[in-house]
């Protein structure tokens, strides 16, 4: 890997801080000054138009930072992964999500061997079981259909899946219940089954690695409800439980026919899984027809990544952006507000894709980064956070750069009455961005009437940047679409901070931690070297425990 730079040091890095010194637009003044603003600053790529007019940007702005992504070679690095290198270093791992989506004439080789066969025979096995389950065809150990699926997962094993089951409900099979455990606390798994026919439901156990402890910890338990319906009987468990992993030597071990595994490779990041054989419990929900539709919209945007323009180029353009705040406005988060109750997990699948891809501190060589990374990525589903944190984007003294996500027809069953709710939905979201753009002046406070000393409170200062993504709706295609749009913005980011996207050692000393800790909770054993305060904490919590 050729050595790289300091990215403070570089001329296009202290050119974009220079700019940012010199150059404080306000909104109001660049429409004022360019009409056609509006009109330019919008990238469509697919289904979605992403209009980013309302960014703090001029020309130069995003020249420079065009520069930048040359110079830190993005584009490189982008071509890199498309071809199945390496580019995860720490784990020594190519990066090809994109693979999971290329279409059967494809050739993407990792060592040697073209992947796109392999994506396709499982993701054709996954269509026949999803088809027999959905017919019910699959029948239980009783021999009645399952109604029930139940996916136990943690992290990218469970919030891929679990976010498109909710943004896709309307075309999901209805009569079927779907559920994702993912919590270690026993109340995720108690509150999932409790109320479910062992006979009737199917356990899809997600893990990469089958080694996660709250997935086999849950798989464990739920395995042995099943059994206690069965008087014992092992073989009921090939017909209850099915894997979704990497590791075919784990899943045996833990009982389950590796006939009933379906298998991804150490190319997929777990965060990056959700459209491999992760998504089964997704393809049993909306069918196989739909699950390719939505491959396909997140082929659309690969293909935009890997050859538009860069100065039309969505993922880059929405990175670059991100930077922008990140680095030189010191701005600390990022809201993603979707407009669609059907998103209500999509921030959070985002937070895990983006965190935990971008969440370092160390540059690829290993040497400590000097520049902010990944921004904290939070939000919920419009209108309710208007009702609770808006405020502080609003008014509160930080800069908060959002994404705004909208559609243009509603989704799903609804009476007309139901339906008439949409413009009144919309209204509020094109409402939100121009309030935070445009803000309102004190000279208009007053000219309303109002007292002078509630003027300044009354005052929105504006200036508050916003990207707004609009589709024509939700469809599993759109639904692709966004997501890869979000994963090569976070690759994009990841690729001029010079940090490996791709590994996530942060999350490993926790767990070390846990399984040191556990056995003091349980039996009160002693853990050598446990520091003051968690030994505190643990003897208080055995007190509270055994009281
Ligand atoms: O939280 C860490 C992590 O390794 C994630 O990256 C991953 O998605 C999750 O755990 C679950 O891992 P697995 O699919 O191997 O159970």
């Amino acid at each position: 890997m050729a050595e790289f730079p300091m990215l403070t040091h570089r001329p296009e890095w202290t050119a974009l801080a220079d700019h940012r010194a010199q150059s404080q637009p306000r909104l109001r003044e660049l429409f004022a000054a360019d009409p056609g603003r509006a009109e330019r600053y919008v990238v469509r790529v697919g289904d979605l138009h992403i209009d980013y007019s309302k960014q703090l940007i001029t020309d130069e702005t995003l020249a420079l930072l065009q520069e930048l992504a040359a110079a830190t070679g993005v584009f490189a690095l982008r071509d890199a992964m498309f071809r199945g290198e390496r580019i995860n270093l720490t784990e020594r791992r190519a990066v090809l999500h994109t693979a999971l989506r290329a279409p059967r004439d494809a050739v993407i080789e990792v060592d040697g061997e073209n992947v796109v066969p392999k994506v396709h025979a499982v993701l054709d096995k996954m269509a026949g079981f999803a088809e027999r389950i959905r017919s019910g065809e699959w029948t239980g150990q009783t021999g009645r259909r399952i109604r029930n699926v139940v996916n136990i997962g943690i992290g990218g094993s469970d919030l891929g899946p679990a976010m498109a089951y909710e943004a896709l409900r309307p075309y999901t099979a209805r009569e079927l219940t779907f559920r994702f455990v993912s919590n270690v606390d026993g109340s995720d798994l108690h509150e999932a089954i409790r109320d479910l026919d062992p006979a009737e439901t199917l356990f899809i156990v997600a893990s990469k690695t089958f080694t996660t402890i709250e997935t086999i910890t849950n798989a464990t338990s739920a395995r042995s409800w099943l059994l206690k319906a069965f008087e014992g009987d092992e073989k009921a468990v090939a017909k209850h439980f099915v894997a979704l992993s990497t590791n075919g030597e784990k899943v045996t071990e833990f009982g389950i026919d590796p006939d009933n595994m379906f298998e991804f490779w150490d190319w997929v990041g777990g965060r990056y899984s959700y459209d491999s054989a992760i998504g089964l419990s997704l393809m049993i929900a909306i069918g196989p027809d739909r699950f390719r539709e939505m491959l396909d919209g997140f082929r659309i945007v690969d293909d935009h990544f890997r050859t538009a323009p860069a100065e039309a180029n969505a993922p880059l353009l929405l990175g670059l952006l991100g930077i922008w705040y990140d680095n030189f406005h010191d701005a600390q988060t990022h809201a993603v507000l979707p407009y669609s109750h059907y998103l209500s997990k999509f921030t959070a699948y985002l937070q895990q894709l983006d965190m935990e891809s971008n969440g370092k501190s160390v540059q690829r060589d290993g040497n400590p980064v000097e520049w902010q990374t990944g921004p904290v990525v939070w939000g919920t589903p419009g209108t309710n956070g208007q009702h609770a944190y808006y405020q502080l984007i609003h008014q509160g003294t930080r800069l908060i750069p959002a994404d705004f996500i909208g559609f243009a027809r509603p989704i799903g069953e609804l009476s007309e009455e139901l339906k008439a709710q949409h413009d009144l939905l919309m209204a509020n979201f094109f409402a939100q961005t121009q309030a935070l753009a445009f803000g309102k002046t004190a000279e208009e406070v007053r000219a309303e009437g109002v007292a002078e000393e509630q003027v300044a409170h009354r005052t929105f200062r504006g200036d508050h940047p916003t990207t707004t993504i609009l589709a024509t709706e939700l469809t599993p295609s759109v639904l692709g679409q966004l997501i890869a749009l979000y994963e090569h913005k976070v690759f994009v980011q990841g690729a001029v901070w010079n940090i490996d996207s791709f590994d996530q050692w942060g999350v490993e000393l926790g767990k070390v931690l846990a399984r040191r800790v556990e056995p003091a909770l349980t039996e009160g054993a002693d853990v050598p070297g446990l520091d003051p305060s968690t030994t505190a904490l643990v003897a208080a919590y055995r007190t509270l425990k055994n009281a």
